[in-house]
């Protein structure tokens, strides 16, 4: 049986974080590795009141096979608030709502990469991007992001030698590291690549999550034409319901609408349904803004114990936003020992070697402050803070 896997399958990574998780469950653990929106915010009554309401207004319709390109009201909805919060004129023709903004990574990986293709991606970068292009076994060109943005002298370097087709970011409250492009780095990305074929994938699944600071020029305003979006409702309304989009041009939305076709036909249009009336009867906007109140705290709480408890010498993000921040301990020290250790102290994070392309060990690791209180927060970053000073 072992021979008869494809290469593809068999060369991609399985996924490090479901396997820590599996070490987590033991409840006396306290747990910064997950990556999960906070469940307390999800928003359960009003959801089931959609439902009921959908039923009752359209009956067998909303059960019945749909439009590949997706729901007709939910793709206006998100037109319309591209041009509220970014002044962006979003054609709802453009707008493709796909099963998580996981699938849009997928198929934009089906639909432009051949075995051997260039590709640029962040590093350290979403694990689950850096999965679903192995798929299509591409050469991986990583390029350094850390706190402002992209070093774009390494992406210089990478554009003088190779012709990549796609270049991958996440501009804002990146995961894993937290840290966003600021303005000037995302011109300076695209005056790089002004004039060539290149496709910048802007992943922004935490946009929505801001808790200071303000909102960046999107690179749809910045290179319109080379620009594809990838957005989710997984973190500002549940992530079950699998729902996300992607905005692209015509000519390459064509061969998109091909590869979701021969994926799933449609995306789930009952689920389609039921959030697009959640969306018109409750305000979406009030429900993140208590959502990023939250998250803001629990960020101040673990950054505040991260001064108290750790020792000098130990970096770490300060996000504006989103579910994660990022730890950097001295040259030389390995986050994976810390992890071992820390484990015993039972305290939880994820190493950061599955966000480098190379999966190298690594004296980096992710935090994830949107799914414990305070106080659990800064009992954690205390123990975590002991294991740290063990190992030196
Ligand atoms: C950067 C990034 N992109 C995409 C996703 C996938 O999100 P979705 O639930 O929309 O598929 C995640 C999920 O954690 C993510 O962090």
């Amino acid at each position: 049986m072992e021979n008869a896997f494809s290469d593809r399958i068999t060369d991609v990574p399985k996924s490090f974080i479901r396997e820590i998780l599996k070490v987590t469950i033991d409840s006396s653990i306290i747990s910064f590795a997950g990556g999960l929106p906070n469940r307390l915010f999800f928003p359960v009554k009003a959801l089931q009141k959609a439902a009921f309401d959908v039923f009752e207004e359209a009956g067998a319709e909303i059960l019945q096979y749909a439009n590949s390109e997706g729901y007709l009201g939910l793709r206006q909805f998100i037109a319309d608030r591209y041009r509220k919060q970014e002044g962006l004129e979003i054609p709802v023709e453009d707008i493709l709502i796909t099963t998580g903004s996981q699938q849009g990574l997928d198929l934009l990986g089906k639909t432009f990469l051949n075995e051997g293709d260039d590709l640029i991606i962040e590093e350290p970068g979403y694990l689950g991007a850096i999965q679903a292009f192995a798929m299509y076994r591409p050469r991986f060109h990583p390029v350094p992001v850390s706190e402002g943005g992209m070093d774009t002298a390494a992406l210089g370097r990478v554009l003088s030698e190779r012709q990549p087709k796609l270049l991958y970011t996440v501009t804002n409250f990146q995961n894993p590291s937290g840290v966003s492009y600021s303005d000037d780095n995302r011109r300076a990305v695209a005056d790089l690549l002004r004039g060539s074929s290149c496709l910048i994938i802007q992943d922004d699944p935490y946009g929505d999550l801001r808790f200071s600071g303000s909102r960046k020029i999107s690179f749809k305003h910045l290179l319109p034409a080379n620009t594809v979006l990838l957005g989710s409702f997984s973190k500002t309304v549940a992530p079950a319901m699998r729902l996300g989009w992607l905005v692209a041009p015509p000519l390459i939305m064509d061969k998109l609408v091909i590869a979701k076709q021969a994926s799933d036909l449609h995306t789930d249009y009952l689920a389609q349904r039921i959030l697009h009336r959640y969306l018109c009867d409750n305000d979406l906007d009030a429900h993140i803004a208590a959502i990023i109140r939250q998250y803001g705290k629990q960020k101040e709480a673990m950054i505040g114990a991260i001064k108290d408890f750790f020792p000098a010498g130990v970096q770490h993000t300060n996000p504006e936003g989103g579910m994660f921040l990022w730890v950097t301990l001295p040259e030389g020290t390995s986050s994976m020992a810390l992890f071992e250790a820390a484990i015993k102290k039972k305290v939880a994070f994820v190493p950061g070697t599955p966000f480098y392309v190379d999966r190298k060990d690594s004296n980096t690791l992710r935090l994830n402050f949107s799914c414990s209180d305070e106080p659990t927060i800064v009992e954690g970053i205390r123990r975590l803070g002991d294991s740290i000073k063990a190992l030196f």
